[in-house]
């Protein structure tokens, strides 16, 4: 078992497991599920973008934060769980699945002591999770503990909930904006979208872009969070190299490299800045090489990935 979820759990009294799979995303999927097809695509996003550059800058900050494991603690951010993990693009999960946590597949219990200390409670109450597409115009959050703002319950999420450190307050700003942009209106005509290796990139670049604007902004401690964050998807999209151990070596080289820049942005912003413009030219090296290598975003080897392990 990779990384202390076992010890963790037992620290926490629980007698489950959570069997690590090689591919995180696999270790929430409902064995009933078409894992292929929860691997390869998901729900549109319904996300409004504000005109305003510094609000746009938020959503996205928030965009990145939702996506992000470093914003949660304890056993969700050891096992790269993210708030997209259960609110897929925003939507909720009918896939997701962890034994002990779940009832029926796409439900959680938003209580358990699996996740959290304080928050746990000895009863297991899982519920449906809820598509967040619209929840900015609600006027109550949850039904287990009902909460009547949205900052106030995602702020619960993140610190009680989930354990998280307190975030940056851009971050969690930046949370509830993009949370309350989910909205009907903004719905893209197709209602999936494909998961590429291509889109994986763009989402880097797009982290990368939000990177660089909140260091424009002076927020050493949200951009802190970013780099972080940065770090993380460039794991989370090494796993879906198996095949090709070489090219996947790349991707975490470029986090460590990522490591070596994160005391600048807190100590000499200009010279991180330098040393950002560099890695991003390896880091579209690196994508490249990768744009032709088989990877766990093409349906066939996810396939013939999910056989050889069962
Ligand atoms: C383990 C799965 C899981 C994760 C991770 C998760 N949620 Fe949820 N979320 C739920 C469930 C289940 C509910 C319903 C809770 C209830 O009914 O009380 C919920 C409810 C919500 C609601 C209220 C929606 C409504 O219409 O009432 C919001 C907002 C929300 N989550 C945001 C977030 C944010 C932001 C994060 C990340 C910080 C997050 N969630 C992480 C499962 C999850």
């Amino acid at each position: 078992m990779a990384r202390t979820s076992l010890l963790l759990l037992a620290l926490a009294g629980v007698a489950i497991t959570m069997p690590a799979e090689a591919l995180d995303d696999l270790n929430w999927l409902s064995p009933d599920a078409d894992r292929a097809a929860a691997l390869t695509t998901a729900p549109a996003e319904c996300l409004a973008r504000p005109a305003d550059p510094g609000q746009a800058w938020r959503v996205s900050l928030g965009q990145v934060a939702f996506r992000s494991p470093a914003l949660l603690g304890g056993l969700a951010a050891r096992s790269g769980i993210s708030c997209d993990t259960c609110h897929r693009n925003g939507h909720g999960n009918p896939a997701f699945f962890i034994a002990g946590v779940s009832g029926a597949p796409g439900t959680a219990d938003v209580t358990s002591a699996i996740f959290s200390q304080t928050r746990g409670d000895d009863t297991v109450n899982p519920v449906p999770i809820p598509d967040l597409t619209g929840a900015g115009a609600k006027t109550s959050f949850g039904t287990v503990r009902p909460t009547h703002d949205l900052p106030g319950f995602v702020h619960s999420v993140m610190v009680d909930e989930f354990q998280g450190q307190e975030p940056a307050p851009a971050v969690a700003e930046g949370l509830v904006a993009y949370v309350a942009g989910l909205t009907r209106d903004a719905c893209p005509a197709e209602p999936s979208v494909r998961l590429t290796f291509d889109h994986a990139a763009r989402e880097l670049a797009d982290t990368y872009a939000v990177l660089l604007a909140t260091m424009d902004r002076d927020d050493r401690k949200a951009a802190d969070f970013v780099l972080r964050s940065l770090n993380l998807a460039l794991g989370r999209l090494a796993q879906r190299f198996p095949g090709a151990p070489e090219a996947a070596d790349a991707l975490p080289a470029l986090g460590r490299d990522l490591g070596t820049i994160r005391p600048l942005i807190r100590d000499d912003p200009d010279a991180a800045r330098r040393s950002l413009a560099a890695w991003r030219k390896r880091l579209d090296v690196a994508i490249q090489i990768l744009s032709t290598r088989e990877s766990l975003f093409d349906r066939r080897a996810v396939e013939r990935f999910l056989g050889a392990g069962r």
